[in-house]
């Protein structure tokens, strides 16, 4: 067998002893390696954490590489198998799905890597925190936008992804201002059904078929976020109904802002992205390099009581929707006149 030339040897055993490979992670306390695992970048919030997230995470130092699932179970479990095999030091994850991660957050544990559970809550799996809003309180912001549009008639109760720990939460927040009006005999619920992945698409065909099954006989669609809402509002569009069908949301997208500000949707709750993200990349700085955040609370997730940060939502209609442009969240241009 040819002999190989030294500079060839010489380079396998670097790249063999990693010498190449991408940066590892512990490393460096100062330059931690983070990897942010998120459910799915074709929703338009999602895209504003991720970069948020980055700019502040590389402000301290870090290096993030960023996944997305693109709403894929299987896909979310092997990109974080992969971060795990890189070694990075902390994984901060949107779970697509709440309850299928304990296994590869114990992978991570037993490699020595922190685990962030951002937005959404991981069930079931020993994740060492998590940081979200308080999604009861978004919930009964969403009701009570919907109920001060349409204080009576029948509404249509239009959920998030089944496989979202805060398509839950929302839903008891909800109900915890619905409930009373429902037993008073203010509100009917005519329906409510879940919406597979968050996807617009599939919130409009829901709302097509609620329409059909009551006749058009609608006032109040509470929907568990802007996306959701599109879809409602469309379907609402094909029976001339839009703007005359009060509607929920949250996340504060742009075309949310703009169906708000020309009438077609009541409300929706703002979450400011850059202060989850921010905080977010700091305590998971903190966490790499050993440091003791502060939390706000705790939340048992049916495995621990997970170390908890919640931050504070606000409910905007046409009255203060104009908040998202002094916050710096969009220009004035964007959300128009
Ligand atoms: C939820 C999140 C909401 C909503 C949805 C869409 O978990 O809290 O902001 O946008 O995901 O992905």
């Amino acid at each position: 067998m040819k002999q190989k030339p030294l500079h060839t040897l010489l380079a396998v055993s670097m790249i063999a002893a990693g010498v190449f490979a991408a940066p590892q992670a512990h490393a460096s306390k100062e330059k931690p390696v983070i990897g942010f695992s998120i459910d799915d970048l074709r929703v338009e919030r999602w895209t504003r954490d991720r970069d948020f997230f980055k700019a502040a995470a590389e402000a301290k130092g870090a290096t993030v590489s960023v996944q997305s699932a693109d709403a894929n179970e299987q896909k979310q479990i092997q990109q974080i198998e992969n971060l795990i095999s890189r070694k990075v030091d902390v994984i901060v994850i949107v779970p697509f799905n709440a309850k299928t991660l304990s296994t590869v957050v114990a992978e991570a544990k037993r490699a020595g890597i922190k685990v962030i559970s951002y937005d959404r809550l991981i069930l079931n799996a020993d994740v060492d925190a998590y940081i979200s809003f308080d999604n009861d309180k978004v919930g009964q912001m969403q009701a009570q936008g919907v109920v001060n549009a349409a204080p009576k008639g029948n509404y249509f109760l239009l959920g998030g992804a089944p496989t979202d720990n805060n398509a839950k939460i929302l839903r008891e927040g909800q109900m915890k201002v619905l409930k009373p009006l429902v037993d008073k005999g203010d509100i009917k619920i005519v329906g409510q059904q879940w919406t597979n992945e968050w996807l617009a698409s599939n919130a409009q065909s829901i709302i097509e078929n609620a329409l059909t099954a009551n006749k058009n006989n609608i006032q109040g669609i509470v929907a568990s976020n802007d996306g959701t809402a599109g879809g409602a509002i469309a379907a609402l569009n094909g029976q001339k109904l839009a703007g005359k069908v009060a509607v929920s949301g949250q996340d504060a997208d742009l075309a949310a802002i703009k169906r708000i500000k020309a009438g077609t949707q009541t409300m929706t709750v703002y979450k400011p992205i850059k202060t989850i993200a921010t905080d977010a990349a700091n305590l998971a700085v903190q966490l790499a390099k050993g440091e003791a955040p502060k939390f706000t609370s705790k939340m048992n997730n049916g495995k621990k009581d997970v170390d908890t940060i919640l931050l504070e939502p606000t409910a905007l209609t046409k009255q203060n929707v104009d908040l998202v442009v002094k916050d710096g969240f969009y220009t004035q241009a964007q959300v128009g006149p």
